[in-house]
């Protein structure tokens, strides 16, 4: 008799993080997985080399839809929930969507999985929740402060997800990412200035006296994998390097990789940006039994645009 597979629902799997989190995740023969994404942000192509693979599953749906939803989520054993206006200025710039996507979109996928008995909902939450931090590194019994539109509505989803623990023993793990890099993301600052300093375009640099936590897409889906597998219930974990980045100094070894002289341009700081954020990552490496790499960008020529990684190896 052949064995039940494990069924994963990944909200969002079109997106950067899922598409890596479903390469992980259909690496094992014994996982079926479907991708819920409604593609506003997400791409097809990010799943291209699953393609008429029987364990992989992608539907176009949303997750402000509750009716979808519920039906998608039936006799799924792990649901992680990665679907969100994922960006800060995107959330600042759309309220509404983000409102309805992050908090509804969670609520419904939080409802959908405890009325199907789900083992466990993975929330994708954001270091974002603490706003800025009082002193750093910051731990996960920090003040939960958002500063901004996405912070905030990334606090109310962990609420929720605390609350159906509570109120119908739902098993939820909260994963507050700090600032993920690596292959297939788009518009955020590390893809950005690869492709400027590329280009010979000048870096711009909003205040520059940011230090920020960037951490490894293969480290983030490793701790959403492992958190997937925990059992019983467990306290927020923050995923990071633990250590601290220089805004100036990423920016300045993104120029060495492509070999550009590019120039970093001051630009006056934006006011809804967090300017200071590391992790801190005991619990990571505790519960998680995650430990991050010593230099915290030693990925980043995986992210240079291809002709630059062949020059690299
Ligand atoms: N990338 C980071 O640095 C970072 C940091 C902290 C937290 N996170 C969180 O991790 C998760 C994944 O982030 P990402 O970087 O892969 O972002 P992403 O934008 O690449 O992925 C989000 C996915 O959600 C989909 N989506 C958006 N609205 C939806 C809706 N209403 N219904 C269904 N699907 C919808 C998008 O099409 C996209 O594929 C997000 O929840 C994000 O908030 C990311």
């Amino acid at each position: 008799m052949s064995q039940r597979k494990i069924r994963v629902v990944v909200t969002g799997g079109a997106g950067f993080i899922g598409s890596h989190l479903i390469d992980r995740l259909l690496a094992d023969d014994n996982t079926e997985v479907l991708v819920l994404d409604n593609l506003s942000r997400g791409r097809i192509t990010n799943l291209a080399r699953w393609q008429g693979n029987p364990r992989l599953d992608v539907v176009q749906a949303d997750v402000r839809d509750a009716q979808s939803v519920q039906a998608l989520l039936y006799d799924s054993d792990i649901v992680y929930h990665l679907a969100a206006q994922s960006t800060v200025m995107g959330a600042v710039n759309d309220l509404g969507y983000t409102f309805s996507t992050n908090v509804v979109g969670t609520f419904n996928v939080l409802t959908a999985a405890a009325h199907h008995g789900v083992r466990r909902v993975v929330f994708t939450s954001s270091r974002e929740v603490y706003g800025e931090p009082i002193s750093l590194p910051v731990d996960e019994e920090s003040p939960l402060l958002a500063a901004n539109s996405y912070g905030a509505s990334k606090a109310a989803g962990e609420a929720y997800c605390r609350a159906f623990r509570r109120e119908f023993g739902l098993q939820t793990a909260v994963l507050r990412l700090a600032n993920v890099y690596g292959p297939r993301d788009f518009g955020r600052v590390i893809p950005h200035w690869f492709e400027l300093a590329q280009a010979g375009c000048e870096l711009p640099v909003y205040g520059g006296k940011q230090v920020l936590d960037f951490v490894w897409v293969g480290q983030a889906v490793e701790a959403l994998v492992r958190a997937g597998r925990l059992e019983g219930s467990v306290p927020p974990i923050n995923v990071g390097s633990g250590t601290g980045t220089r805004i100036v100094d990423l920016a300045r070894r993104i120029g060495r990789l492509v070999d550009s002289h590019a120039r970093l341009s001051l630009q006056p700081a934006r006011k809804v940006e967090v300017t200071r954020f590391v992790a801190n990552v005991d619990r990571m490496r505790q519960i998680l039994k995650l430990e991050p790499p010593l230099d915290p960008l030693a990925y980043l020529p995986e992210v240079a645009p291809l002709p630059v990684r062949v020059a690299l190896t």
